[in-house]
């Protein structure tokens, strides 16, 4: 999807939210556009640093969080996001000032700001140097007409949920129960809904691009285009697909030995587990994960990230009995290459947080999911994966090892799963559809590059 350089060099400055699941779509994005003629300086947080030497194609600049590093950890998401688009404002203006002297008129070139739905701070900025600015929303719409319902329930008194009314569904937003509501990720209400108002109700951006598909949540974007989004949106998904090649954004190291491991499994055969990025356990969790898992009888591919278990000296030990108990069936590593494990043929099953990178990255290697959300937007993609879409199972309650084996069981060898299989790879398909020439996210990615030249020359 190579196109021809524009004339006069565009500079894009685009700004990721330090997640890994918001840096991975911003970096294929910055790939995709660099490709198409684009000259691309990043603005990264010391926090969950970038490493500019595996992207030398790119220009790095570095923005003054101001976060206690040693400390940040014990924060929940919401402060640590006030935080950053509170601190971060300071250092991105100066950068934005010194390119300004460079860019403009009769320069070489001009500049255009492309930041995360949560790094709303860039606004201002943008406003301040008459600079355009692009949102780059890397979560569902459905996440998104969650987080406005959020803010309708909350003015109507309705928040926090009573417990009573966890499993009713939410008015006007089937099938969402209250207890899939994108709450739990900050744990103040009013942090929250102030998070949710800075990220919806500033209107300074020319166009928002979005890593989902017409087809796939037809109905949720055309709420969110009537009711509150009057400026063009670029669905793009899945991002991950349009520039496979960009070298890996991970932070912690990718395990590339489980591939090898996959090689000598049969075909679509074992269940791969991961819980993304963010997600915390208990010790007590790991134990019924891990014992469900031996007892499935299924090859399993387990991904533990360092630090994902509270007090995680503590797992070692089960991390080593489940291992000798399994031998060669088993394979744990710290952190996977998952996009290749997903598109590798041993993989049949995925064991997920239904993180939105995750969930478009199985769909698009047609893998059904079991689904075991955490927090914030993950329960409303766990919600659409099971109860809309039809590609997988959810695992609810409290983790215990008999349902995780039966959980795994019906994905993996049962009827339903065969039918889940068939209906992902249907996905696959029309993923593939989308990704063609003509297909809706190709000609939406050439219509992005045209709206870019257009609005920033
Ligand atoms: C967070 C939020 O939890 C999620 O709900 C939101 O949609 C994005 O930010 P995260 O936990 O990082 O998500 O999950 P996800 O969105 O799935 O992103 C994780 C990324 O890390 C994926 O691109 C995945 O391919 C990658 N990953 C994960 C690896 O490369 N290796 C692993 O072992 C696990």
């Amino acid at each position: 999807m190579e196109r021809p350089c524009p004339p006069k060099r565009c500079r894009l400055l685009l700004v990721p939210c330090p997640y890994q699941g918001h840096i991975n779509p911003m970096l294929q994005l910055a790939t995709f556009l660099h490709q198409n003629g684009f000259s691309i300086t990043i603005a990264h947080t010391f926090f969950n640093s970038l490493h500019p030497h595996r992207h030398p194609e790119f220009t790095f600049i570095r923005l003054n969080d101001n976060l206690p590093l040693d400390d940040v950890s014990s924060w929940d998401l919401g402060s640590v996001l006030l935080a950053v688009n509170n601190n971060c404002r300071a250092s991105l203006e100066e950068a934005v000032a010194a390119m300004a002297g460079k860019t403009g008129e009769g320069s070489g070139e001009v500049m255009c700001i492309i930041h995360d739905e949560l790094m709303y701070f860039c606004e201002a900025v943008a406003s301040r140097f008459g600079v355009r600015s692009l949102v780059f929303r890397t979560t569902s719409a459905a996440a998104c007409v969650s987080r406005c319902a959020i803010l309708r329930l909350s003015a109507e008194g309705r928040l926090p949920v009573q417990k009573e009314s966890l499993e009713e569904e939410v008015p006007n937003l089937d099938p969402l129960r209250f207890k899939d509501l994108p709450l739990s990720a900050v744990s103040d209400i009013t942090k929250l809904t102030q998070i949710i108002l800075n990220m919806y109700a500033i209107n300074t951006s020319s166009a928002v691009i979005w890593n989902t598909m017409p087809w796939l949540e037809p109905s949720e974007l055309n709420k969110i285009k009537a009711k509150f989004c009057q400026i063009p949106i670029f669905p793009i998904a899945p991002i991950h697909k349009i520039s496979p090649t960009s070298s890996s954004s991970s932070l912690l190291k990718e395990d590339s030995t489980c591939l090898s491991w996959l090689d000598k499994q049969a075909p679509k055969s074992v269940i791969y587990v991961s819980l993304g990025s963010v997600a915390l356990l208990t010790k007590g969790e790991v134990e019924e994960m891990g014992w469900g898992l031996v007892n499935s009888n299924q090859p399993f591919l387990w991904v533990v990230r360092p630090g994902s278990v509270r007090g995680s000296d503590a797992i070692e030990l089960v991390l080593k009995e489940v291992e000798e108990k399994v031998g060669d069936r088993g394979c744990i590593v710290q952190w996977a290459p998952q996009k290749e494990v997903l598109g590798h043929g041993g993989v049949g099953g995925f064991w997920s947080h239904c993180g939105w990178n995750s969930t478009l990255e199985s769909l698009s290697e047609g893998v059904p999911l079991l689904c075991r959300p955490f927090s914030g937007d993950q329960r409303v993609n766990a919600r659409y994966v099971s109860c809309v879409w039809g590609v997988g199972l959810a695992l609810e309650g409290e983790l215990d090892r008999k349902e995780v084996e039966k959980g795994i069981r019906r994905v993996m060898v049962e009827e339903e799963g065969r039918k889940m299989k068939e209906r992902a790879m249907d996905f696959k398909r029309r993923i593939e559809d989308s990704l063609k020439e003509d297909g809706s996210s190709s000609c939406s990615l050439k219509q992005l590059v045209d709206f870019i030249m257009r609005v920033t020359f």
